[in-house]
């Protein structure tokens, strides 16, 4: 199964955010620095904190066609590579003489190409993105790439052993720490290859900006749901299972309430039961006591000092 896709890129979204985010627009200048230099680099940190928007950001600068895979166990050699999807025949019947049938059959396999092939080939930029959910059989490609600049070919009955990597090729890499802990360890020879960098939570400012510019409802809204979500993030005690609510959380809140024309005010009770939903599950899961009503409480008191316009 393949899990690959050519990225349609939202132009505007994430342009607010970052021209005016110092932090923002260093990374963006080094990561391309070290890209343009030969080096991948790799954005990491919890879910929701911006990694996929970022690379996708930068890879767009670069000028050249992307290519978005997602990593996941089911994503195989083949896929990256190439495969041979079947046989085409050509058949020739001769009935020159009625009684005798001469048949003669070509069979030619036909190639399908990856498009990891195709990006190496031509000079894209990958992004890889949660790479480290994908088998290491399946990754150890990149090991070539990054280190001999070659795509090896193995396996595919080509008639080349492997292809030279394009001058212009480069990748971006994703992943959250939280699951390196997952099955696939071996993931370390290539983590050594690449620029990891650990992504910051952006500070309130850029988080209004992210939530005023994806749902498109007024900064001063926006302000107010940002403001409720990282005082609820405050709450958390641990960050072993879950970071609290994440950026995510108040784009939804944002987008909800839009959509369904729920007034932003902690004073309403349609407003309050859509904060509860949205922030109540995060939340348990970065405390240690995780009585739900006890959670609701706290969070039902924050949400009502929520006011817009004052
Ligand atoms: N710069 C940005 N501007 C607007 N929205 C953003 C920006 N960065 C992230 N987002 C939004 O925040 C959410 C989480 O971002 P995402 O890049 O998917 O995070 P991650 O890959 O770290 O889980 C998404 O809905 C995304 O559209
Ligand atoms: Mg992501």
């Amino acid at each position: 199964m393949t899990v690959l896709k050519e990225v349609r890129q939202q132009p505007h979204i994430s342009n607010e955010v970052y021209k005016n985010s110092s932090y923002h627009q260093g990374l963006i200048k080094r990561s391309l620095s070290y890209l343009s230099s030969g080096y991948p680099i790799h954005f990491t940190g919890p879910s929701g904190i911006g990694k996929t928007t970022l690379a996708l950001h930068i890879a767009k600068q670069r000028k050249r066609p992307v290519l978005l895979l997602n990593g996941n166990k089911a994503l195989s050699n083949e896929d990256l590579i190439g495969a041979f999807t079947g046989y085409t025949s050509n058949k020739v019947k001769d009935n020159f003489i009625r009684t005798v049938y001469k048949t003669e059959e070509n069979l030619t396999e036909s190639w399908s190409e990856g498009r990891l092939l195709e990006a190496v080939k031509k000079g894209y930029t990958v992004v890889y993105d949660e790479f480290t959910r994908s088998q290491p059989e399946t990754n150890n490609l990149f090991l070539s790439i990054l280190e001999e600049k070659i795509l090896p070919l193995y396996g595919t009955k080509q008639k080349e052993s492997y292809v030279r990597v394009h001058p212009e090729f480069s990748v971006i890499f994703t992943s959250n720490p939280a699951e390196y802990a997952g099955v696939f360890r071996s993931q370390d020879a290539l983590l050594d290859r690449m620029i990891t960098l650990p992504l910051e939570q952006m500070d309130e400012k850029a988080e209004i900006a992210a939530v005023s510019s994806k749902t498109g409802i007024p900064f001063q809204e926006a302000g107010a749901i940002v403001k409720f979500v990282s005082k609820v993030r405050e709450f958390c005690e641990t960050q072993e299972h879950g970071q609290g609510p994440s950026l995510r959380s108040s784009i939804m809140i944002a987008d909800l309430a839009q959509r369904s024309e729920i007034p932003i005010d902690g004073g309403d009770e349609t407003f309050q039961q859509l904060c509860m939903d949205v922030t109540a599950f995060p939340l348990q899961t970065c405390l240690e006591k995780k009585d739900l009503s006890e959670i609701k409480k706290k969070l039902l008191t924050e949400c009502k000092k929520i006011k817009v316009g004052e």
